[in-house]
């Protein structure tokens, strides 16, 4: 892709390293919908591959490279923005970059290799160390997560010492700050407790911790530079309600953790705790939504006054972030707060309810921004002056939201069926769950599930020809 550029020689190391991330982020998405598909079939058909392709493992490899793609994404996008927030083209140390890049995406394909080829056996200590560490999410062998802190020690330390060297915007130093916690967060998930309630305890500290605290401030850093590049955003603005946000985030995120607490043998008060903040925090993602809108009108209402007609310079990113604002709002916000109280979650909890909002969570408030943060990408290195969205990116931003969305309703209905028949009727016994699963409410949703995971598949072929092709053909029309 690269080759074909024009004036390759002129784009800042930084953004080509960030290109080869987003490449293969694009191919785990990828990987991670086929997973699901397969995993959706076998609700629908539970002899589907069994003993060949077994559901414990399709659905590990769904979840697991959901979170490789984004964070692959994330470091991408990390290196996209250094150069523009620092002012400085080539990061300190750009070889070694590069090089930590090809040793995880080695470390990232041996592991998958790894999960497909050895799917059962007896768990001891040296199955921790070579095959699976047995956490949901972040199930990776501790050979490959020590590799990977390397690795991303080497990330952080270009992004630290180049921003030490430039400039310091806000944008840039709350990333700074904030990749530090995340980074510093994975270190909870790498230790091994005989105790289960210790164990899920530290967990969460991870999965919880990251998706609602350190993830959302990093997209919001990603939207404060997004919009000053897509709509010249004024930079106090943005930056501004980036420091409100990191300060509300972290204050309800933090303790908000207790929703995860009620029910894994933690003290009660965690109820107490956990109901009141995590009830807070949709108030943080209520501000973002409305700041990225109240923005957007604002440029948008100057452009046209000055009669300049629209003034998005990516039609894409702008799309995606705008999806972004209402799906962040809607799947975490929303969705989350649902059943974030310990009165209504000792129903849903580990139902399907949870797995729709965790569908609607996860694209919403990271996979939108994410893919808005690809199409930035290939506008910068193709040096385009102005993006408008192709009849392909169209396609795929319809299909894929869409897909979404008839996902989430259908799963919320059959969380709503489990928590009906399931919890409240039968008593949430073993055999109550499996009643629950066989009557028609609960099949007909799994069925509309797998429908709508096909649509956004089709959306996501849709994504892969536009990504592939939107940089020429706009260069192309530009000569
Ligand atoms: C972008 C942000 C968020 C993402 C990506 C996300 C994702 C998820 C995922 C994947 C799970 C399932 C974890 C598991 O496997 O057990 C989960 C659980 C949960 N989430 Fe979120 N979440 C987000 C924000 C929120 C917010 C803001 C709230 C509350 C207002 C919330 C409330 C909950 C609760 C209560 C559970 C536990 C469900 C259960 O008991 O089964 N989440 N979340
Ligand atoms: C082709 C479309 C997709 C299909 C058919 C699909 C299917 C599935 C299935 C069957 C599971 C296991 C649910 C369970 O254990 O009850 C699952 C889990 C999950 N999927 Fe997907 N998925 C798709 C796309 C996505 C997308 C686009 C995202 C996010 C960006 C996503 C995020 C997740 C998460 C976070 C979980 C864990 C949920 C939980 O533990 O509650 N999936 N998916
Ligand atoms: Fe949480």
């Amino acid at each position: 892709m690269l080759s074909s550029i024009k004036n390759s020689a002129a784009v800042s190391p930084s953004k080509q390293l960030a290109m080869m991330y987003f490449r293969v982020a694009i191919v785990l998405f990828g990987a991670q919908l086929l997973m699901g598909l397969i995993a959706g079939l076998q609700f629908l058909y539970p002899s589907f591959l069994y003993e060949i392709f077994d559901f414990s493992v399709a659905r590990m490899v769904h979840i697991n490279a959901l979170v490789v793609w984004m964070l692959y994404a994330m470091i991408g996008s990390t290196y996209l923005m250094l150069p523009d927030e620092t002012g400085i083209d080539k990061p300190v140390a750009i070889g070694l970059g590069k090089l930590a890049f090809w040793v995880l995406t080695a470390a990232v394909a041996v592991v998958v290799l790894v999960f497909i080829f050895i799917q059962v056996g007896p768990g001891k200590e040296s199955s921790i160390w070579f095959i699976n560490e047995g956490r949901e999410y972040l199930e990776a062998p501790r050979w490959a997560d020590i590799g990977i802190v390397v690795v991303v020690l080497i990330f952080y330390a270009n992004v630290f010492f180049t921003y030490m060297k430039g400039k310091k915007t806000g944008i840039m130093t709350v990333m700074v700050a904030n990749l530090m916690a995340l980074a510093g967060l994975y270190l909870a998930g790498m230790f091994f407790t005989d105790n289960i309630s210790i164990d899920q305890y530290w967990w969460w500290w991870v999965i919880h911790l990251w998706v609602e605290a350190t993830w959302e401030v990093f997209v919001g850093t990603l939207a404060a530079y997004a919009l000053i590049k897509v709509i010249d955003a004024k930079r106090e603005i943005v930056e501004m309600w980036l420091w409100i946000e990191v300060l509300m985030l972290f204050g309800s995120g933090i303790l908000g953790l207790g929703h995860h607490y009620f029910w894994i043998g933690t003290p009660e008060y965690w109820w107490e705790i956990g109901a009141l903040f995590s009830a807070l925090e949709p108030v943080p993602l209520v501000a973002m939504f409305v700041h990225v809108l109240y923005d957007w009108g604002k440029e948008q209402g100057h452009a046209d006054a000055h009669g300049k007609g629209s003034a998005i310079k990516n039609g894409p990113t702008m799309a995606w972030i705008t999806i972004n604002a209402f799906g962040n709002f809607l799947g975490a916000g929303i969705w989350g707060f649902f059943h974030t109280l310990p009165q209504v979650n000792i129903y849903t909890h580990g139902s399907q309810f949870t797995a729709a909002h965790g569908h609607l969570a996860f694209f919403g408030a990271y996979a939108t921004i994410l893919i808005g943060m690809m199409y930035l990408g290939i506008q910068q290195v193709y040096g385009i002056e102005r993006m408008k969205t192709t009849f392909k990116g169209k396609m795929a931003i319809f299909l894929i939201t869409f897909g979404v969305l008839g996902m989430t309703v259908a799963l919320t209905i059959a969380g709503y069926e489990q928590v009906l028949v399931e919890r409240a009727e039968l008593g949430a016994g073993w055999q109550a769950f499996f009643t629950a699963q066989n009557l028609p409410w609960y099949i007909q949703a799994q069925t509309w599930r797998e429908i709508m995971g096909v649509v956004t598949f089709v959306g996501f072929i849709y994504l892969v020809l536009d990504l592939l092709t939107i940089g020429k053909v706009a260069q192309e029309s530009k000569e």
